[in-house]
């Protein structure tokens, strides 16, 4: 059984799991993308800045399956100083789609300040058609609290970043848009995995993975879910994606996740830790240097 689906904020049904094409070289993202809509994948997440909407969409057109069958979110990601009107028209003509069904804004910075602003324009980009439903990403809790101020449309989702050893930093986020009805969408789960392996987080994992005969990615993906996001992860492998999907009937304890939870607080506090021992070594260096610049110019 794939991932439930999720209910949004504006009452649209959003598949629980998203297949993401960052990274994804142009040559072979219309291929991987056809691969995993052929798996069982029915969200494609995609960006204007990822440089693949194009072979996204022609993947998604080679897989056969109907318009309304797939779920496709893309981004404005502010990709040559384009005002938002013109990039959502761009990334439609690129995927050859009439309407997509998220537009984000990928980040706040894009906003240059104007959050109210930017935000009213992608509320004209529903109310037109292009776009059928609206949410943000990467926007911290003053970011969401200054868009909702004036908003007149909730954003349905905020894109996060969500793995366990971020899960300290972004508790109060994720408590913050569950008051608000805002869905998170968890990226980079498996950072233990691809970039953080050997770290206090694989050992839960791992025993998860044996108790449930199941492969340590999908331990992190049930984690993700239990956390009450929509899982946004890739893999060029079909074995991996069939995995990703059959994540979805893992359901975690709460014993396991406050596991893995204390296992990435952890890591996060020895990364703290280890950042600040650089800090100090760095500045006495730079402090030694100064003294023997100072001495020289004396002697
Ligand atoms: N909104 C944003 O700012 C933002 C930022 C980042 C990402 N995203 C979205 O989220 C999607 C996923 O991001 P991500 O790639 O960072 O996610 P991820 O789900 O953490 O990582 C996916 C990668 O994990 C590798 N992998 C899977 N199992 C593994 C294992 N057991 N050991 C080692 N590597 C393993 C896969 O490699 P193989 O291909 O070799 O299987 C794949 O490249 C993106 O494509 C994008 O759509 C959004």
């Amino acid at each position: 059984m794939p991932f439930d689906n999720v209910k949004l904020n504006d009452g649209r049904i959003i598949p629980g799991i998203g297949f993401g094409t960052w990274k994804i070289p142009r040559d072979v993202a219309g291929d991987q993308t056809q691969q995993a809509i052929e798996v069982g994948f029915d969200h494609i997440d995609t960006a204007q800045v990822y440089a693949n909407e194009e072979e996204a969409g022609r993947g998604l057109r080679d897989s056969g399956l109907k318009r309304e069958k797939v779920w496709v979110t893309t981004k404005w990601s502010g990709v040559g100083d384009k005002g938002v009107r013109e990039s959502c028209l761009e990334s439609l003509q690129k995927l050859g789609l009439d309407y997509v069904d998220l537009y984000l804004i990928h980040h706040p910075r894009l906003c240059k300040g104007d959050i109210e602003g930017t935000w009213a324009q992608f509320e004209l980009l529903k109310k037109e058609g292009l776009v059928k439903s609206i949410g943000v990403s990467n926007f911290t809790v003053d970011d969401l609290k200054t868009l909702l101020k004036t908003a007149k449309i909730k954003p349905v989702v905020n894109q996060i970043l969500l793995h366990p050893y971020v899960v300290t930093q972004q508790t109060p986020l994720l408590e913050f848009m569950q008051e608000h009805d805002i869905v998170p969408e968890g990226y980079s789960s498996l950072i233990p995995l691809t970039s953080k392996p050997g770290g206090p987080v694989d050992k839960p994992v791992q025993e998860i993975a044996d108790k449930y005969k199941v492969a340590p990615e999908q331990v992190l993906l049930a984690w993700s879910r239990a956390k009450g996001a929509i899982v946004i992860t890739t893999s060029s492998r079909k074995d991996r994606l069939e995995r990703y999907l059959a994540a979805g009937d893992i359901k975690l304890t709460d014993e396991q996740v406050e596991a893995i939870d204390k296992a990435g607080a952890k890591g996060e506090r020895d990364d703290k830790r280890k950042q600040k021992v650089v800090g100090i070594a760095k500045y006495g260096m730079l402090a030694a240097l100064g003294g023997w610049a100072v001495l020289k110019l004396v002697l």
